[in-house]
């Protein structure tokens, strides 16, 4: 067996196999070693499930269920792979795009085992309703300028056309996967479109998902404080809340000055009051916000099937719950073609000719620790375990 590790870029030794294969390893700038974005694609997505059990996720019993949540006639509802030659993955990718455009959207499926999550009709049917919402809604169309213009005059006293959710990024990439595929799962069930911002370490990852148009943000966009939000700024939805409790105001402040925005703070120590986005209340008043803004590093798509009103059209798109992740994954996170030549060579170099693959993901929390030392107990002992 040979086992290849690659230590997260602040713990990396000198004589890193990567830096003399790898030249091109100066186009990722940012915080996010190469060495951990490989991983990510080559052994985290699969892991996903497993590791997000020891998350301190606010409904983490779903996951342990893997009951058919669907009512009635299972298999006539489901699209069934064609196998490896199947470049859009049963429909779930749309067509549209330049496949040279993105390599890795058609590609990546031959490196994997074909999928053996049954893919509901329903979702694909969703996906493309959601994919032409985005084509209408996008950045500078007529229709976002309108709603924009709500946020720049900062008022809300109009039913905008087309609302959204802004995703922005905190933590490591894997947290950012995750929680970008919470949000887009938000973002269909709610009928608003997703638009992320990407900071320098994120730039240039991923290809556009979703054809003919954008999901980033345009750089001027004039929300005040945005990105940076904290539990503590004024327009997080938890703080509004603390402030109207405090207040100890029998008539609702909150409803009375509808803001043109709300921060929804969905961290994993966030508190009761930024927990109640999970209520259904509450998700009837954001409704009336047209721009909400997601900072979380939770998966926290789990939690959404706590919500009485998106019951039902979540059993139709994941008939069987614990595919969100896998379906979703498949559909929005594809490498770019730098990115993807990366991920080819070094499976090439490393990975191709072995029989066995198995992934080990490394985490130390105290930066003091002797790195080398541990990759050595980790490489000794699973050795010795086969
Ligand atoms: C929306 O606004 C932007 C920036 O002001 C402008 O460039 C663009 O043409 C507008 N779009 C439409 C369809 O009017
Ligand atoms: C909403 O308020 C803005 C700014 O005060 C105003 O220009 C606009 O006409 C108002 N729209 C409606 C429907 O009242
Ligand atoms: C609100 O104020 C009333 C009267 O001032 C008081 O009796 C009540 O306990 C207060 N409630 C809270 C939640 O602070």
């Amino acid at each position: 067996m040979r086992i290849v590790v690659k230590p997260s870029r602040s713990q990396q030794p000198s004589t890193s196999f990567l830096n003399s294969g790898v030249p091109e390893k100066r186009l990722l700038k940012g915080t996010l070693g190469l060495g951990f974005i490989l991983m990510v694609f080559l052994v985290v997505i699969p892991l996903v499930v497993i590791i997000l059990g020891g998350h301190q996720s606010p409904l983490p019993i779903w996951l342990r269920e893997v009951g058919v949540w669907a009512r009635g006639g299972l298999e006539d509802n489901f699209v069934t792979s064609k196998g490896p030659k199947d470049k859009l993955l049963g429909g779930l990718l749309p067509a549209g795009f330049h496949e040279e455009s993105c390599l890795s959207r058609y590609q990546s499926a031959s490196y994997r085992k074909a999928s053996s999550h049954l893919l509901s009709h329903y979702l694909l049917r969703r996906l493309r309703k959601y994919e032409a919402l985005h084509r209408r809604c996008g950045p500078n169309t007529a229709l976002y300028n309108k709603t924009l213009e709500q946020l720049k005059k900062r008022c809300n006293n109009e039913t905008a056309e087309c609302n959204y959710v802004l995703w922005i990024p905190f933590s490591g990439l894997g947290n950012r996967m995750l929680t970008l595929a919470s949000a887009f799962l938000y973002t269909l069930l709610t009928n608003r479109v997703l638009l992320i911002h990407t900071d320098a370490s994120m730039n240039d990852l991923f290809c556009e998902p979703f054809p003919h148009t954008s999901w980033l943000v345009p750089s001027d966009f004039p929300m005040k404080g945005f990105p940076k939000f904290s539990s503590n700024s004024p327009r997080c939805y938890g703080k509004m809340l603390r402030r109207k409790a405090s207040a100890n105001n029998s008539d609702d402040v909150v409803k009375q000055r509808l803001p043109a925005y709300a921060y929804l703070h969905l961290f994993h120590d966030y508190d009761d009051f930024d927990m109640h986005f999970f209520c259904e209340d509450d998700q009837k008043f954001l409704q009336n916000i047209p721009w909400l803004v997601i900072g979380s590093d939770n998966y926290f798509a789990p939690s959404l099937f706590s919500i009485p009103s998106y019951e039902e059209e979540l059993s139709r798109l994941f008939p069987k719950r614990d595919t969100v992740f896998h379906h979703l994954g498949r559909y929005l996170f594809h490498p770019t073609n730098t990115v993807w030549g990366m991920i080819t060579r070094f499976y090439q170099a490393y990975l191709a000719k072995a029989k066995e693959r198995v992934g080990i993901q490394i985490r130390i929390f105290n930066r003091g620790s002797p790195f080398m030392n541990i990759l050595d107990q980790i490489l000794a002992c699973s050795l010795r375990e086969n």
